[in-house]
């Protein structure tokens, strides 16, 4: 099965698994995308975000949430109140996904499949286990099944806090790490953009009030 086991580090930090993680061939997305974009930010961060995958412009740069959707994520966490600096932003499957559309050869996002959701997660459950924040906000779909299973829906399970507790430690020192987080669900920012122009803005909104939660539910 694809799985990116085999290529995580043994030891070491964030850096160590950033670095790993270029060379990851742990299942075919790999293949078309130009590089691995791993998660950017506080690497002792309270506040973890999990989006879906990297964009067209994400893949090009190597950095995560740098397109538009990065763009209005970081309008929304400015209106939550939330310092961007003091987070850690990453996605459920590290590698662009995408199809050309002929004629204009514009590379179009597809969702990744459970399959490639389920290779990729070493990856995530790496950085929850090395940031160890209080709080993970999936955004929208494919993160939320990443985190809380493939009957998460993101218009019931949104806006709350819950525990996680199927994370597992990775670490097999008899610890484990992954039972004081919480997640709470909320939309994609990319649905916002894509929603018609009467929804857009209750769609922002709704987005901004979900990060107001999380921050309060850092206090
Ligand atoms: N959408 C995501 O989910 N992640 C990114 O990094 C960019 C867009
Ligand atoms: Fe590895 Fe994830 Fe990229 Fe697949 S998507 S090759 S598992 S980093």
């Amino acid at each position: 099965p694809y799985d990116a086991t085999p290529f995580l580090p043994k030891r070491g930090r964030l850096p160590a698994h950033r670095r790993a993680a270029a060379d990851c061939r742990g299942c075919p997305l790999h293949r078309e995308a130009t590089g691995t974009v791993f998660g950017r930010g506080a690497p002792d961060a309270r506040l973890m975000l999990v989006g879906e995958q990297p964009g067209d412009q994400e893949d090009r740069e190597g950095v995560a949430f740098v397109g538009p959707a990065g763009r209005l994520l970081s309008r929304a966490l400015r209106d939550a109140g939330i310092d961007e600096e003091g987070i850690y932003l990453t996605n459920a499957v590290k590698h662009f996904k995408f199809r050309r559309d002929e004629p204009r050869k514009r590379r179009i996002h597809k969702p990744p499949s459970l399959r490639e959701m389920k290779a990729c997660r070493p990856w995530l459950e790496a950085e929850l286990r090395l940031v160890s924040p209080e709080l993970v906000v999936t955004l929208g779909a494919t993160a939320g099944r990443s985190l809380l299973g493939p009957s998460f829906r993101v218009g019931t399970d949104r806006g709350v806090p819950r525990p996680l507790t199927e994370i597992e430690d990775g670490a097999d020192d008899g610890t484990d790490d992954g039972t004081d987080v919480r997640v709470l669900a909320t939309v994609h920012p990319s649905a916002v953009l894509r929603a018609r122009d009467g929804d857009r803005e209750s769609m922002y909104e709704g987005l901004v009030a979900d990060l107001r939660t999380a921050a309060d539910a850092l206090e």
